[in-house]
C-alpha cells in the first residue's frame, strides 16, 4: 500500500488552490487568456513556495485537451498525466543531478521533435543554477531560437547564479515566502479535508516553524499526524517540532526585564537538564523578540506578526515592557548569538553570554542622552519609561543625577554647573524615591553668568540636534539685552552664521534661548566680530574645548581635570 505524503497529495491543481503568489498567478492567467505566453520563464524563490507546482499548472493550462484555459479540466489524459508527472510532452529535468552538457544536448535533440500528442512541449528545468557553464551555453542557444510549440520553465532557488545572458532571455517571476497566516490557513483547510482535529495552537506552531515554506509546513504536519493520530495535541506538537511555548519564552523575557541574571541562568540550566535543543530555543527567542519589535512598532494586530491569536495579547503585554530601541538592540544580540552558536564548541556558553547581554543591555543609556546629561526618558518610549524609571540617569532637584546602576545606585553630579562630582552610595529604594525628574525649564533658572547661560543654550540646542549645537562653537561673542539676543561670528564662523540665519534653525535657536533665559526673545545672528561690546578675540582650541558642553559633560561624568599640556596642534608644528 502506498501512502502519498500530504505535500504531494495537495499540490495545487488550479490557480485557485495556489496560496499567495497572486502576482505570478494573475500575470500568467492574463498571458494564457490573451494567448501571450512567452517561450521561457524563470521561476525563482525559496524552497517549497510553489515554483514546481506553478510550472506544472502552466503546462496543464496550455496542454489541457479542453484548453488552453486558465481552468484546466483536470480530467483529460493531458491533465491527469501532468499532475502525476508522467506526461511525455512535459519533461522535468533535475539540473542538480544532471548538470552537464550531455543532458542539455539531449534536451536540444528532444526540442527538435514536435510534441507527440499535446499542443506544446514543456521543459521544466529544476535547480537550473546548478548547470555547468557549457551546459548554460548550450541552453542559451536553444533559448535564443526556441522551436515552435515549446516552452521552457527554469526553476531555481538562486536566481542570482544564473548568467545574465540566460536571465535576459526569460521572463522572470519571483515567488515570495508565504505569510504565517497564509500557511496557517492552508494547514486548517488540509486538516479539514483529512478529517484531522487540530487545535489552532498546534497548527500555529507548525506554521511558525515552517518559516514561509508551505512544503516544510506540510511535511511537519505529516510528522505530527504520524505521532498524534487524527487528534493533534498542542503540547505534543510543540515538543515534536521544537517550538517552545509562549509562556516559557515570556518567562525568560520577564526575567531579563527584571534584570534577574540568576533566574535567567537557572532557566538555561533547566533547558539543558531537560535535554532541550538550545539552538532551537535561541531561534525561538529571536523570533519572539522580532515579534515584540513588530508589536511595539506596528501594534499587536499587525499581520507581520508570526503568532496565533492567543499569543498576541501575551506579546502585547511583553512588548510594553521594552522600548523600540531596546528591542532592536536585543534583536541584534540574539541574531549574533544564533550565528555564533552554529559554529561554537560550547553553544551553551554563547547562549548564556547572549542572555547576560540582554540583562545588561537594559541598563545602557543611549549615547545622545548621556551627552545631553538628561536621563529623562522621552515620551516615545511609552511603557519602557516605567522600566527605566528607577534605573536611568535622571535630574534631581539639586542638579544631581542618579546613575543607571541597579544596586547599589550611585549618585553623581550632572553636567550642568555645580559642585565637583560627588559619589554617594545609596540604597535602591532611596534612588527610586528621588528619581522625580523636573523639566529642563525648572533647572534653567539656577544657571547664572554669561558663559553658563551660553553653555546651557548650546546644550539645549545640542539635545535637539548635535549638528545645530555645534554651530555655536565658532561663536566669537553674544549679547542678551532687553529681550534681544545677538550672536556674533567672525569670518571663520561664517558657515555657522549662515546656517543659523535660516528660518528653521533660527526658530530652534530662539526656542533654546527662551527655554534657558525664561523669557521671549528676538534672535539676531551677526557676521561681524567688531560689533557688540562683548566681542572677544577668537578662542584657542583649548578655550573652545573648555566651553564645549559635550566635553564638559564628559569631563564631569568621568571626573577628569584639565591639565596644562602643550597645545597639540602647535606642539606638532614646532
Ligand atoms: N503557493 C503554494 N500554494 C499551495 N501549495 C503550495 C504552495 N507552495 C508549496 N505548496 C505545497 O508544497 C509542495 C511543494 O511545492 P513546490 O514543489 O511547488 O515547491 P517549489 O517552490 O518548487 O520548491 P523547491 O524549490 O524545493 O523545488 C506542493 O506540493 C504543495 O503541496
Ligand atoms: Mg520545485
Ligand atoms: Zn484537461
Amino acid at each position: 500500500m502506498s501512502y502519498q505524503v500530504i505535500a504531494r497529495k495537495y499540490r495545487p491543481q488550479t490557480f485557485d488552490e495556489v496560496v499567495g503568489q497572486q502576482l505570478v498567478s494573475e500575470t500568467l492567467k492574463n498571458a494564457i487568456s490573451g494567448n501571450r505566453v512567452a517561450h521561457s520563464y524563470i521561476f525563482s524563490g525559496a524552497r517549497g513556495v510553489g515554483k514546481t507546482s506553478m510550472a506544472r499548472l502552466l503546462a496543464k493550462c496550455l496542454n489541457c485537451l479542453q484548453g488552453p484555459s486558465i481552468k484546466p479540466c483536470g480530467q483529460c489524459p493531458a491533465c491527469l498525466e501532468i499532475a502525476a508527472g508522467q506526461c511525455v510532452d512535459v519533461l522535468e529535468i533535475d539540473a542538480a543531478s544532471n548538470r552537464g552538457i550531455d543532458e542539455i544536448r539531449g534536451l536540444r535533440e528532444n526540442v527538435r521533435y514536435l510534441p507527440s500528442r499535446d499542443r506544446n512541449k514543456v521543459f521544466i528545468i529544476d535547480e537550473v543554477h546548478m548547470l555547468t557553464n557549457e551546459a548554460f551555453n548550450a541552453l542559451l542557444k536553444t533559448l535564443e531560437e526556441p522551436p515552435e510549440r515549446s516552452l521552457f520553465i527554469l526553476a531555481t532557488t538562486e536566481a542570482h547564479k544564473l548568467p545574465a545572458t540566460i536571465q535576459s532571455r526569460c521572463q522572470h517571476f519571483v515567488f515570495r515566502l508565504l505569510d504565517y497566516s497564509e500557511i496557517l490557513g492552508r494547514l486548517k483547510q488540509i486538516c479539514l479535508l483529512e478529517n484531522v482535529e487540530a487545535p489552532e495552537g498546534a497548527l500555529s506552531a507548525v506554521a511558525q516553524a515552517a518559516d514561509g515554506s508551505l512544503r516544510d509546513a506540510l511535511s511537519l504536519l505529516d510528522e505530527v499526524i504520524a505521532a498524534c493520530g487524527n487528534r493533534l495535541d498542542e503540547v505534543k506538537t510543540r515538543q515534536l517540532i521544537g517550538v517552545v511555548p509562549m509562556e516559557y519564552l515570556g518567562g525568560m523575557l520577564e526575567a531579563v526585564h527584571a534584570g534577574d541574571a540568576r533566574s535567567v541562568l537557572e532557566r538555561i540550566g533547566q533547558l539543558c537538564a531537560e535535554g532541550s535543543d538550545l539552538s532551537a530555543f535561541c531561534a525561538e527567542l529571536t523570533r519572539t523578540i522580532r515579534n515584540l519589535m513588530i508589536a511595539r512598532s506596528c501594534g499587536a494586530q499587525s499581520p507581520l506578526l508570526q503568532v496565533s491569536g492567543a499569543d498576541r495579547s501575551t506579546l502585547e503585554k511583553l512588548a510594553a515592557l521594552y522600548s523600540e530601541e531596546e528591542l532592536s538592540r536585543f534583536f541584534q544580540i540574539m541574531l549574533r548569538a544564533q550565528n555564533e552558536m552554529r559554529y561554537s564548541l560550547q553553544p551553551r556558553f554563547n547562549f548564556e553570554l547572549a542572555l547576560m547581554k540582554l540583562v545588561h543591555a537594559g541598563k545602557l543609556l543611549p549615547i545622545e542622552r548621556l551627552l545631553s546629561g538628561v536621563g529623562k526618558p522621552t515620551p516615545s518610549e511609552g511603557g519602557a519609561a516605567g522600566r527605566r524609571a528607577p534605573e536611568a540617569a535622571r535630574f534631581t532637584a539639586g542638579g544631581t543625577t542618579v546613575s543607571p546602576a541597579r544596586s547599589p545606585s550611585v549618585k553623581i553630579v550632572d553636567p550642568s554647573p555645580g559642585p565637583r562630582p560627588e559619589i554617594v552610595e545609596r540604597a535602591p529604594e532611596q534612588a527610586t524615591e528621588s528619581a522625580v525628574a523636573p523639566r529642563a525649564e525648572e533647572v534653567a533658572p539656577a544657571i547664572a553668568g554669561d558663559d553658563q547661560r551660553l553653555a546651557a543654550i548650546k546644550a539645549t540646542l545640542f539635545e535637539q540636534s548635535k549638528f545645530l549645537g555645534s554651530c555655536l562653537n565658532p561663536l566669537t561673542g553674544w549679547r542678551c539685552e532687553a529681550g534681544q539676543v545677538q550672536f556674533f561670528f567672525s569670518k571663520q564662523g561664517a558657515w555657522a552664521a549662515e546656517l543659523l540665519q535660516s528660518r528653521e534653525h533660527k526658530e530652534k535657536l530662539k526656542a533654546a534661548c527662551e527655554k534657558v533665559l525664561g523669557q521671549q526673545v528676538k534672535i539676531y545672528v551677526t557676521l561681524s566680530p567688531e560689533s557688540g561690546k562683548e566681542t572677544r578675540a577668537p578662542l584657542s582650541s583649548r578655550q573652545r574645548a573648555e566651553r564645549d558642553p559635550v566635553v564638559e559633560t564628559f569631563r564631569k561624568r568621568f571626573d577628569c581635570v584639565w591639565e596644562n599640556v602643550q597645545d597639540v596642534s602647535r606642539g606638532n608644528r614646532q
